[in-house]
């Protein structure tokens, strides 16, 4: 096997991974791991914006972000997180445009801002234009600039390196195994500091807007580590993936004046948010369709709502929104400045992942103990910022604070370890080299597109915007079956270089190890918080479930535990949207 040995080794070439590559780069030695080739991250598909009070279009505090971020999560967020979030939102903004990032700009040349659901002013009373935003391409833009400042500072990068297994004992992380994709063959990068920015998880739903790519491969694997995901059970689905497809069709649609009409040509919106109508928080929104969806009034009683763009015209279209003019296009046959666009609510964003520290340490249990040289930022970490729902725009936000937040602390953490990598410990890549062994030499009966396609339809049909006892009893029920049928899968194809069906292998057995603390986190929080909507619970229960989930994988199945939310400004309040 070869070893490579740096001191930081960052996991995912996302806005937190690379961000983070950047702020080791220019002081200890720093690799970047990733799946795709960089500029393919998922990152890359985020369009409507960066929040940041920058107050260039209409005035705005900090103190309002912090506010809205708060309440937009509902109440579930840590708020000392959420208050380094919003205070360093206009550094890492400003800092993005040193670096080249082509935001959109106003007449006067500053950075555009626009609005977004859940951004207010004034603690939610008055209209707000808070996302910066480079056109629809945001995060696009964002991860090109950032991947080539990696390359002007020579951040080592390993392309198409597939991770198999986290090396953790004893509280402390000495490295990861990877598999080449483009040779075949396991290599062992050993490290001082480690960081996963592995992104989401969405690809376990049927309706989703995440890319391929997004298995949760860094979730099941700090599961795997004997460490715990928190907060699982909140699972975000986005108001506007074209439908069938789930593709995203951005917010910024909407933020830009866009309409949501169901199949009697109504504004839906006026029933349930009546005065932030379309630009009311995602949960809301995705509910309030799902409603009129499931009593019929979807377009000709299907399952889709319409989104209206027609009154914007095209010069606005095409300045502002010309991914969503193309994507409705290519993926919906819909001209959008001619015809509504079909949509619906698509699995999105997690809001719960892999417990860290404000400085992205990750830590393992209750008592907040944190394991040596471990880190993680972006999707797959909860800090935890988004509580039990994100507002739009603070994605890509919380990658750049936390991404560069975890970059500066790993630099520090390699400074003060010294000279020498810690010790690999005794049979430190066994596992990945189990793994690939076991997949290789499968001989079993099981077809893996019919476990994959099952387990996306089941988490689509009962692990929705709305779940029950019942609905979520069904999926556990699934699950366990599958994962039982997953051992007696085979592969056929047995080459080394580029072996799309070993990939598909072992992320299907990611997929089925992360999704299991969802269902049963959200089993055992018998309330409504966010986008964890219970119809045999539908009310939000601060004096039982005012509190974080832990859950840790083990031989009896999945352990529950729990943590304090981190109150310090803003008392939960009654939230209606
Ligand atoms: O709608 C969007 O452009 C998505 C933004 C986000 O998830 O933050």
């Amino acid at each position: 096997m070869i070893i490579h040995r740096h001191d930081v080794v960052v996991v995912g070439a996302g806005l937190a991974g690379l961000y983070a590559a950047l702020m080791t780069s220019d002081k200890v030695d720093t690799a970047v791991v990733s799946k795709v080739y960089p500029t393919r991250s998922h990152s890359g598909a985020a369009q409507g914006g960066c929040a940041a009070s920058l107050g260039n279009e209409v005035e705005d505090h900090w103190e309002w972000h912090f506010y809205d971020t708060v309440r937009g999560s509902d109440f579930l967020g840590d708020q000392d997180a959420q208050e380094i979030l919003v205070k360093e939102a206009p550094l890492v903004i400003y800092e993005c445009e040193h670096m080249g990032v082509p935001f959109s700009r106003t007449p006067e040349g500053k950075i555009a801002q626009r609005p977004f659901g859940g951004h207010f002013g004034n603690f939610g009373k008055t209209p707000m234009r808070r996302s910066c935003y480079a056109a629809d391409r945001t995060g696009h833009a964002q991860l090109h600039t950032l991947f080539e400042q990696c390359l002007k500072r020579g951040v080592r990068l390993y392309n198409e390196f597939f991770l198999l297994h986290l090396i953790v004992r004893d509280d402390r992380c000495y490295g990861v195994v990877a598999w080449d994709l483009r040779h075949g063959g396991l290599h062992l990068f050993h490290a001082k500091a480690v960081m996963l920015a592995t992104g989401g998880y969405a690809r376990a739903w049927k309706i989703t807007t995440n890319s391929m790519s997004n298995t949760g491969d860094g979730l099941s694997l700090v599961l795997r580590a004997g460490l715990p995901l928190e907060d699982m059970e909140f699972v975000q689905f986005h108001p506007t993936g074209l439908y069938r497809s789930g593709i995203l069709v951005s917010e910024a649609a909407r933020g830009e004046g866009g309409y949501l009409i169901n199949g009697k040509g109504e504004r839906f919106m006026e029933r349930y948010a009546p005065e932030k109508m379309e630009l009311a928080p995602r949960d809301v929104i995705s509910r309030s369709e799902q409603t009129e969806i499931d009593e019929g009034r979807g377009i000709n009683g299907e399952a889709y709502v319409h989104l209206d763009l027609r009154h914007l015209g095209r010069e606005a279209i095409m300045e502002k929104l010309p991914q969503i003019h193309e994507l409705a296009w290519k993926f919906a046959g819909v001209d959008c400045i001619e015809e509504p666009i079909p949509i619906q609510p698509s699995a999105h964003y997690a809001m719960g992942g892999i417990p860290t520290d404000v400085h992205g340490q990750v830590l393992k249990d209750e008592k907040k103990t944190p394991v040596v040289g471990l880190y993680a930022a972006g999707e797959c970490a909860c800090v935890s910022n988004h509580g039990a729902n994100r507002l739009g725009t603070n994605s890509t936000l919380d990658c750049c604070v936390y991404g560069r937040r975890s970059g500066i602390a790993m630099a520090k953490f390699v400074a003060e370890e010294g000279e020498l990598l810690p010790d690999l410990p005794e049979g430190a890549a066994e596992p990945a080299r189990e793994l690939v062994t076991r997949i290789f030499k499968s001989k079993g009966k099981e077809r893996m597109v019919e476990i994959r396609e099952q387990l996306r339809e089941t988490m689509t049909e009962n692990m929705g915007v709305f779940r029950t006892e019942d609905s979520m009893s069904k999926a556990l029920r699934v699950v366990k079956e599958l994962q039982e049928r997953y051992k007696e899968i085979s592969i056929q194809d047995k080459s080394q270089q580029f072996n799309t069906e070993f990939m598909e292998a072992v992320e299907l057995g990611y997929l089925l190890d992360f999704v299991e603390p969802i269902i049963v986190g959200g089993l055992a929080r018998k309330e409504s918080r966010g986008a964890h909507f219970r119809k045999d619970f539908p009310q939000r229960d601060d004096k039982n479930w005012l509190k974080h989930t832990l859950a840790w994988k083990t031989e009896e199945g999945i352990r529950l535990g729990y943590k304090p939310v981190v109150i310090t400004r803003f008392p939960p309040e009654e939230r209606k949207y």
